[in-house]
């Protein structure tokens, strides 16, 4: 405690009226003075310095006792440690209120002998400086208090801080940066205990800072053996509390390297070495602490004047670089029991989270690879998510411009995209490759019964003419013109036929044509119900089935409304998939955002047809956006070609136009071009 230091004074003080019928010894070594008014001398040799102590022995007669002890009462007691000896008759006694008798040395009168005053003299300035002394240690524990209350309060603060950080270097900045903090550390290390490939220990150097030196940090490893001082500790576990790394006990096994030292032109003095030790007691790291500092008023404060100090000379390091005081061993030993934990929550975390996030994106990938011409899209989608995500954090005006994202809103947006079609996995899979009205079997069994049909008329014209021709022969009338008018009505017949059937694989096509589906296919029925066809066994054979009429009646598209029902219910599916898996709180909107991607803001997507964009988050049409981007970009599939880029930014432009996509996101993906940073290789997985 350097800073107790005090300049102490001795006086005694003789009121004036007393100094011609008393004679003080003049041996004592203690200064007499000599004054006409006690209170203002006391009070202008404590004003002379701030820093100093009066231990004073005041001689005034017994009737000054009141007002000197009502002014005593006024001063700061610890700059004043007093007695007084009053001077009187015995008959004045019984005048006076002497009730504070511990403050009162003596009563003498004026005939007390020379060597009697100099004994009360004395005995008086030993109980006033065991006063001092004791009024010393009482505020010596009482900073000890303050400081061990301190460190409970740090130890308290950092476990909270510790506990909270999720990211490792932040986490590893954090343990250094606290505990350089708490120690007044100019420099520190953080080591980290690994395993090499033969699972053998090393000490892998992680992190440091020196406040003095701007150092770029290179990581390195080193054996772990008790021959460098980290390695030493991470060996035995014991804590190096060194005062000058230069003059280590020749005896010790571990030695200081100064090749650092060399480097930057610096010099390590004290080291406080502690161990990371986990909860099972194992040692995970080490925490090297180096030059502990203090100004030279000696008064640490709490916050981090020891930082401002700058080391650059020699005489920098004489004069502020200080051992580190035996209270930091246990204190920076429980800061690293709690760096170790929270280092290894931190692992297992991020382990967990790697290996949720693996096993994801292999269910996801899994599901995808049913239908290789759409896999990769949810992973395209997850990016263009991310990506347009820190595009809004970069806007600062407008709609956009309230929103930031933090890195965990980021990775929740992420899981969301990855898991948004995950619901397509109950979905009949060919309805998502169904590229036109019929499906190709469905198609090829109506053309099968067209060219039935064909062959059915042509054999019944064939009998037909054949019975007229037995007819001619029998009746021997000539047949000729009966001949050629069942013949021009076979061909207009099969012609026809074929015409219904280039017909009907027009109408096959999804696309929108001026022809009304309906009408031509009523049409078509019409003519098919006045041929009265039959199958070998002689039943009535329906060239267009039933659900044939439902789907070439398709007026958009290639889905039949029974379809897409199916094809929409693939968000309720995720929605259900996705709000089964325990997430953590912070990912708890994952099931939501999945849910909307579907959703636009007039209010005519699906599930729920949620009008404006109140209705759903941000994160949600980001990833509509997402999507339409990638479904209209994807690589050519077999029943579908990609659509080029300036034409898919158009479609955007107009669907925002048509209030189905969010405008100021659209415009975002535009404006900053947010489509070419998806990398070649996520665009062809
Ligand atoms: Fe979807
Ligand atoms: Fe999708």
């Amino acid at each position: 405690m350097r800073g107790d230091k005090k300049n102490v004074i001795k006086k005694i003080l003789v009121a004036e009226e007393l100094s011609e019928n008393i004679s003080l010894p003049a041996d004592t070594g203690i200064t007499i003075t000599v004054t006409g008014n006690v209170e203002k001398t006391i009070d202008s040799i404590i004003l002379e310095s701030e820093n100093t102590t009066l231990l004073c022995l005041i001689v005034i007669p017994i009737n000054r006792y009141e007002t000197v002890y009502r002014h005593m009462n006024l001063i700061d007691y610890s700059k004043i440690f007093y007695q007084m000896l009053l001077v009187g008759d015995d008959s004045s006694l019984p005048d006076h209120n002497l009730d504070r008798l511990y403050h009162i040395s003596d009563f003498i009168d004026e005939k007390t002998s020379q060597s009697k005053i100099r004994f009360i003299i004395e005995k008086s300035f030993s109980i006033i400086e065991k006063h001092f002394q004791n009024e010393q240690k009482k505020n010596w524990y009482y900073a000890k208090l303050i400081d061990a209350q301190r460190d409970q309060e740090d130890l308290i603060n950092i476990g909270k801080s510790l506990s909270g950080e999720k990211d490792m270097e932040k986490l590893l900045r954090l343990i250094l940066y606290l505990s350089k903090k708490i120690t007044g550390a100019d420099g520190g290390s953080i080591y980290l205990v690994e395993e090499d490939e033969n699972s053998r220990k090393r000490l892998r150097f992680k992190y440091s800072h020196t406040f003095s030196r701007e150092i770029p940090l290179e990581e390195f490893v080193m054996e772990m053996n008790n021959k460098s001082i980290s390695g030493y500790v991470a060996v035995t576990g014991e804590v190096l509390n060194l005062p000058n790394a230069y003059m280590i006990d020749a005896l010790a096994p571990y030695s200081f390297n100064p090749y650092f030292d060399r480097q930057h032109s610096y010099i390590s003095r004290s080291m406080l070495v502690v161990p990371m030790k986990n909860h099972l007691d194992q040692i995970i790291g080490v925490i090297q602490l180096i030059n502990s500092k203090e100004d030279l008023s000696g008064i640490r404060k709490y916050e981090n004047e020891a930082f401002e100090i700058k080391l650059e000379t020699e005489a920098d390091f004489d004069r502020y670089v200080v051992t580190f005081d035996d209270r930091y061993n246990s204190l920076l030993e429980a800061i690293a029991g709690q760096a170790a934990i929270a280092i290894e929550n931190n692992r297992l975390i991020n382990q967990i989270q790697m290996q949720f996030e693996e096993f994801v994106k292999a269910s996801v990938t899994a599901i995808e690879s049913r239908d290789p011409a759409t896999s990769g899209h949810s992973f395209r989608v997850a990016l263009i998510c991310k990506e347009m995500a820190m595009a809004v954090n970069s806007v600062d005006k407008g709609y956009l411009g309230k929103y930031k994202f933090t890195e965990t809103d980021i990775k929740e947006l992420e899981f969301a995209a990855l898991l948004h079609d995950f619901g397509k996995v109950y979905i009949d899979l060919n309805i998502f490759k169904k590229a036109k009205k019929l499906y190709p079997k469905d198609l090829e069994n109506l053309k099968l019964r067209l060219d039935y049909l064909y062959r059915y008329i042509e054999l019944k014209f064939f009998a037909k003419e054949m019975d007229i021709i037995r007819e001619s022969l029998a009746s021997n009338r000539p047949s000729n013109e009966t001949l050629s008018a069942t013949h021009e009505e076979k061909i207009k017949k099969l012609t026809r036929v074929t015409e219904m059937k280039e017909q009907l694989i027009r109408l096959n096509e999804p696309t929108i044509t001026d022809l009304d589906p309906d009408s031509v296919l009523s049409g078509i029925l019409d003519e098919i119900a006045d041929i009265e066809c039959t199958d070998i066994t002689g039943n009535s054979l329906d060239i267009l089935t039933d659900l044939d009429r439902i789907n070439l009646r398709i007026k958009r598209g290639s889905l039949n409304e029974q379809e897409r029902i199916e094809i929409e219910s693939h968000v309720i599916e995720t929605y259900k998939f996705v709000s089964k898996i325990p997430w953590p709180p912070e990912y708890k909107n994952i099931p939501e955002i999945a849910l909307r991607h579907h959703e636009k803001l007039d209010g005519t997507g699906y599930p729920d047809r949620l009008n404006g964009r109140e209705a759903t988050s941000l994160q949600s049409r980001m990833m509509a956006i997402a999507d339409i981007y990638d479904a209209l970009t994807a690589q050519d599939r077999p029943y579908k070609k990609s659509v080029p880029l300036d034409k898919v930014l158009i479609i955007l432009k107009e669907e925002a136009d048509r209030n189905k996509l969010d405008p100021d996101l659209v415009n975002l993906f535009i404006d900053t071009k947010l489509y070419e940073r998806i990398p070649a290789a996520v665009q062809s997985i």
